[in-house]
Formats: C-alpha cells, structure tokens, sequence
C-alpha cells in the first residue's frame, strides 16, 4: 500500500500489527466487495474496531495509557472515581444491594478506584459488573481487579440484567460507530468507504431514508438547516443502546462521561467538517483509512441525543455539566488527594482533567435517573443548553 500523507507523520508500526492491519484491510475491501462497492461509513468503523481478532479493540496490543493511543481520565488520576463515590454513595447506601454495571472498562481502573473510593465512604457491599465487548480488554481487567475477587462480575450480555444503582460509562459513547454524511441542497448524503487502489477512500453514497430522517430532526430541533457542503456524523445506533441500558436500570442512575457537546454547539454551523478524529500512539488525526485496526476511530458525542434518547426510555436527565465543574464541586478542598500533593506529575494529571482546553470542558458528564429521587450531579447545570 502506498503511504499516505499522514502515515508518514506517524511511527511505523511492528510487522506483526502491519500483518494484521493487512488481514483487516483484505476483510474490509471483502465487505466492499461483497455490498458491490461501497459501505456506509457505520459498517466501516464497526469493522475498523470490532472485527473479531482484528479489530482495534477486539486485538491484542496496548490501546489505553502512556504505552497506547491515547489516555483516559482514570488513567490520570483516581479524581473522577472518588467524585463518582462522594456524589452517589449517599443515595446508594440507601439500597439493599447496590450495584455498579459498568460498560467498556478498559484496562479496569476506573472500576478498582470506584471500589476503594466508595469503601473509604464506607460503602463495602457495592457489587460490581462488567460489560466489555473486547475479550483482551476482558482479560486486562481481571488482571487489574484480580485483588476484588468474588465482587466484581463479568457480563456476556444485558438479557435479563436488572439493577438497583448505577450504570457508568467512561469514554464508551465515543467509541460506538457512527455514521458520516454530507449536505448537497435538500438532499442528505452519506459519506461511505469504496476501496482505493493503495487503500480506502471516501465515497458519497445513494439515498439513506433512515439517515436522512434523523438529520433532518437534528435540522428540525436546531430551527434551520444545516449548510451546503456541511460534513458531519451521527450515531444511529445510540438510542437503542441507551433503551437497552435504561431498561437494565430499576431504580438508580445512568452516568455517562465523555468528549461532547449539546447539538446546537455539535452542530454549529462553522463545525462543518465534523468532529472524527483518530489516535495513534497519541498523535491524533481526521484519517480513518490509515493502518484499518491498529488506530482508534471515534467521534465527539450529542449529549442532547444521549437525553433525548433517556427520555424515551422513560429515565429522567437529572444532570449535564462539564468535567471540571463536577470534579471540583463535588470534590472541593480534596480534590487534590494526599498522593497528589507529594507528586509534580499527579498534580499535572489533575491539571490535564480541570483545564478548559484540556479534559475539563470538552469532557461532559450526563446523569439519566430512573425512581432516584436527590441523585443529582454537583457542579453548574447545563440542562438548558440539551
Ligand atoms: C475508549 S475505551 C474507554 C475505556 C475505559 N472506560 C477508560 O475510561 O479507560 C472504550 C471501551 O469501551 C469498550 N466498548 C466499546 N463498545 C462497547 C459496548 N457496546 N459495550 C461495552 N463496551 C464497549 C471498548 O472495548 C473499550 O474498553
């Protein structure tokens, strides 16, 4: 394949990933093939990152931490757990048997600080769930949680999970496939994948009535149309999603952390090449096609579709704020926790998670409650702006 322009900008991968990338890369031009010459761009990111064995996260290989692609905020630092912990232990203490199902737990931090910092509150019998679709990732966690043994669970699949308390998600919203489209006039056209000669190239497709009916209701709750020539994504695939969670959830929350906006700031019309971005080895770029399966592919996420989405499913949006607000609120004097004191470096990560420009406004936080009357997140309320 001949490099692109962007290839040449990052580390050349081992042989082995260039392997592996290849075998993806023939399965994805099969795909192609086999839809006679073009997918919506959804299927190409759901290969890109799920195929079994192959895709970026269903592979081996470091994807998270200094050593990966790119960092998360338990990463950095155990701030997001511990202000999780002093948010919701008071209500939680109230339940029989309270339990955290948590989606997509990466390397299992976020699920070890949650479960230190909820016993320091003297939380002790919180039953811990995980669902994680990639089976490396999997094994990843239970090395990391391996001292929690016999409270922490890992799920095959939601059929018939009920709960009392809170459902978490850090950084999974981002990572669900996505469709991409581009405005010509009235029409909406999807942005697709064709192969290229030395690789994959976008590709303007036929007529979606489904993708088409759902911009047209972004159109529609924004008052005006989008722009000629206005390039953007969206995830079709988020409402069921979110309906599948709500209805795991009898009574308790739904926490939803990540990178996002309200509609009107995701859809601002001089946002009009979108917002997908791809990292690798912590460079990130806007080129999906480069090395299929060894980079993350992802895209900002609509808050007010996660809302929109929650109501549906008959949950209550008892919450949206930024990053920094809740850290600080709900964390105040400690939010700089003894360790961090002694450390130039955990002071810089807890920097990275509050700074504007950093994590602290571009990461959002949006609390769905079913029956959870006082659960409600600290920090200045957004919901106006969904
Ligand atoms: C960007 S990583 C975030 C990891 C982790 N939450 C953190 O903060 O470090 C996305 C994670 O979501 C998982 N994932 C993606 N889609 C998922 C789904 N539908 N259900 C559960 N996990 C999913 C991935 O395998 C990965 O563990």
């Amino acid at each position: 394949m001949r490099p692109t322009s962007i290839e040449h900008t990052l580390p050349r991968p081992d042989e082995a990933s260039l392997a592996r990338s290849r075998a993806l890369a023939a399965r994805i031009r099969d795909a192609i093939a086999e839809a006679g010459g073009w997918i919506g761009f959804e299927q190409y990111v759901q290969l890109a990152l799920y195929e079994p064995g192959l895709g970026y996260y269903s592979a081996d290989g470091e994807k998270i931490g200094i050593g990966g692609d790119f960092v998360t905020a338990p990463e950095l630092s155990n701030a997001l757990a511990r202000a999780i912990a002093a948010t919701c232990a008071p209500w939680l203490e109230s339940l029989p048997s309270p339990t955290i199902l948590e989606l997509g737990a990466g390397h299992g931090t976020l699920a070890a600080q949650c479960l230190d910092a909820f016993e320091v509150l003297g939380l002790t019998n919180v039953r811990y769930l995980i669902l994680e679709t990639s089976g490396t990732l999997r094994q990843r966690q239970q090395e990391t949680l391996a001292r929690y043994a016999g409270r922490v669970e890992w799920l095959d699949g939601l059929l018939d999970t009920e709960l009392e308390g809170l459902i978490l998600a850090n950084e999974v919203a981002d990572a669900l496939p996505f469709e991409r489209f581009v405005k010509r006039g009235d029409d909406v056209v999807p942005l697709g994948v064709r192969v290229r000669e030395d690789g994959f190239d976008w590709a303007e497709g036929g007529r979606d009535p489904t993708l088409s009916r759902a911009v047209r209701r972004i159109e529609a709750s924004l008052g005006m149309p989008l722009p000629e020539g206005y390039r953007s994504e969206l995830r079709l695939v988020l409402p069921a999603w979110i309906a599948t969670l709500g209805a795991c959830l009898l009574r308790g929350a739904m926490l939803l952390v990540d990178y996002g906006y309200a509609r009107r700031d995701y859809y601002r019309p001089d946002r009009s090449g979108g917002t997908l971005m791809c990292h690798y080895r912590h460079r990130a770029h806007g080129d999906p096609f480069v090395y299929p399966g060894l980079q993350d592919i992802t895209a900002w996420v609509d808050f007010s579709a996660c809302a929109e989405a929650g109501r549906a499913a008959g949950l209550s949006v008892a919450g949206f704020t930024t990053q920094a607000q809740f850290l600080i609120e709900a964390l105040g004097d400690a939010l700089i926790g003894e360790r961090d004191r002694e450390s130039p470096a955990r002071l810089a990560a807890l920097k990275t998670l509050i700074l504007p420009g950093e994590m602290g406004e571009r990461f959002k936080l949006l609390l769905l409650t079913r029956r959870a009357d006082g659960l409600a997140l600290p920090g200045r309320d957004f919901r106006s702006r969904l």
